[in-house]
C-alpha cells in the first residue's frame, strides 16, 4: 500500500483541519495510507506521527487549530536535522509529503525538494501574504473576527468619546488591518507597507473631531512602523529569524493621546484572530486545497503548491510562491484612504 505524509507548520490557523480531513478522504480513493507528522517539521525530524484514517478525521471539519499540532521548527537550520527528515521520509517509503504552511514552512519544503524530497505545498496563513495564490485559508476567518472587533470598538468608543486603537495581526503585510478596517469603517488604517506619519494621523483625528465627531477608530497592523523607526517588538527570535511583534498599538496610542489631548485606549486583538472555528470560505478552500494536494501527488507534480486563482484551484511552483511576499498594493491603500478621517 502506498503511503503519503502530511504536516502542518508555522502559526496555526482556522482551516487546517479541513485540509487534513480532505487529504485523508481523497487519499482513501486510491487506497493510500496517510501518516500525520506531529508539530510541523519537528515530527519529521523526530519521526513522530499518527496514522490518519476516516475515524481520526471524523468531526474535525469545524474545529480550529490543527489535530496534528504545529511548531516553528526549521528543518534546514542544522544539517543533522535535514538528514533526519530524509531518513524519516525513506523509512516510511513515502510517496510524497504534503507540507501545509506559510512562507517559512513552504520555504523549507522548497529547500527539501531541491535536496531531492518529493514535496507538495498547501498555502496557509491568516496574514494572506503568500505569493501566487489569491487567498490563503485562515485569512477570511481572521478578517471577519477583526471586523467584528472593530464593530464592537465603535459602540464603546462612541459612548466614551475616545480614540480607540486596534492592533491587528500582520507581520509583513497589512491585509487583515486593511480589509477589516475597510469593512469595519475604521477612520485610519496603518499597515507595514506604508510608514506611519504620526503628524498626519493626529491631524486627521483633530479635523474629524473638529467636524463634530466625538470618537475615532484606528486599525494598525502589528508590523506597521513609524517613519525612521524600526518594528515594535521584543527581542525574541523564532527559528526562522522572525522577531516576535507586538506593541505598536500602545506605542502610537500614547503619542496620539499626548499630541491630540483625546483620551485614547488600545486593544490588542492578538491570537483571538487565529483561534476558533473556520468560516465557511476557509472550510471550503481548505477542503479544495486538500483534495488538490493529493491529486498533485498522484500527478507527481512535486515542488508545486496548490493555489486559488479566481474561482479555480490550480498549481504553481513552490519557487514562485516563496519568491516574494504578496503585500498590499498602493492603489488599494489609496482607495481605503478615501474613507479616512
Ligand atoms: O504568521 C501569522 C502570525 O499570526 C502573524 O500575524 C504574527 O506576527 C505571528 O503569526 C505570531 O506568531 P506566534 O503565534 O508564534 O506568536
Amino acid at each position: 500500500m502506498q503511503r503519503i505524509g502530511i504536516l502542518t507548520g508555522g502559526g496555526d490557523c482556522p482551516g487546517l483541519n479541513p485540509v487534513i480531513r480532505a487529504v485523508v478522504k481523497r487519499a482513501q480513493l486510491d487506497n493510500w495510507q496517510v501518516l500525520g507528522f506531529r508539530n510541523g517539521w519537528r515530527g519529521m525530524i523526530d519521526d513522530d506521527y499518527i496514522m490518519l484514517d476516516a475515524q481520526s478525521v471524523s468531526g474535525i471539519l469545524p474545529k480550529g487549530g490543527t489535530i496534528l499540532g504545529t511548531s516553528r521548527t526549521n528543518p534546514c537550520k542544522k544539517a543533522s536535522d535535514l538528514e533526519k527528515v530524509r531518513s524519516t521520509f525513506n523509512k516510511h517509503n513515502l510517496k510524497a509529503l504534503i507540507a501545509v504552511g506559510g512562507e517559512d514552512t513552504l520555504g523549507a519544503a522548497y529547500k527539501l525538494f531541491q535536496e531531492g524530497l518529493k514535496v507538495v505545498g498547501v498555502p496557509k496563513t491568516i496574514d494572506n501574504d503568500l505569493n501566487a495564490t489569491d487567498y490563503t485559508f485562515g485569512y477570511d476567518t481572521a478578517l471577519n473576527i477583526a471586523m467584528e472587533c472593530i464593530d464592537r470598538l465603535h459602540t464603546t468608543a462612541e459612548s466614551h468619546n475616545r480614540v480607540m486603537v486596534a492592533e491587528i495581526m500582520g507581520r509583513h503585510a497589512g491585509w487583515i488591518a486593511l480589509e477589516a478596517g475597510i469593512a469595519g469603517g475604521a477612520d485610519i488604517i496603518l499597515i507595514p507597507e506604508i510608514p506611519i506619519d504620526l503628524d498626519q494621523v493626529c491631524d486627521l483625528i483633530k479635523k474629524r473631531h473638529a467636524r463634530g465627531k466625538t470618537f475615532s477608530i484606528i486599525a494598525v497592523a502589528e508590523g506597521a512602523h513609524l517613519k525612521d523607526q524600526g518594528l515594535v517588538a521584543n527581542d525574541k527570535l523564532d527559528q526562522f529569524g522572525h522577531m516576535r511583534l507586538g506593541g505598536i498599538g500602545q506605542f502610537i496610542g500614547t503619542l496620539i493621546e499626548q499630541r491630540t489631548g483625546y483620551e485614547t485606549r488600545v486593544t490588542v486583538l492578538g491570537h483571538i484572530q487565529r483561534g476558533g472555528s473556520p468560516s465557511a470560505f476557509d472550510r471550503v478552500l481548505g477542503t479544495r486545497f486538500g483534495v488538490k494536494a493529493v491529486e498533485l501527488v498522484k500527478a507527481e507534480k512535486f515542488g508545486h503548491m496548490v493555489s486559488l486563482q479566481g474561482r479555480n484551484i490550480v498549481d504553481v511552483s513552490l519557487a514562485e510562491a516563496i519568491g516574494q511576499l504578496k503585500t498590499v498594493p498602493p492603489d488599494l491603500y489609496e482607495m481605503a484612504q478615501l474613507f479616512f478621517g
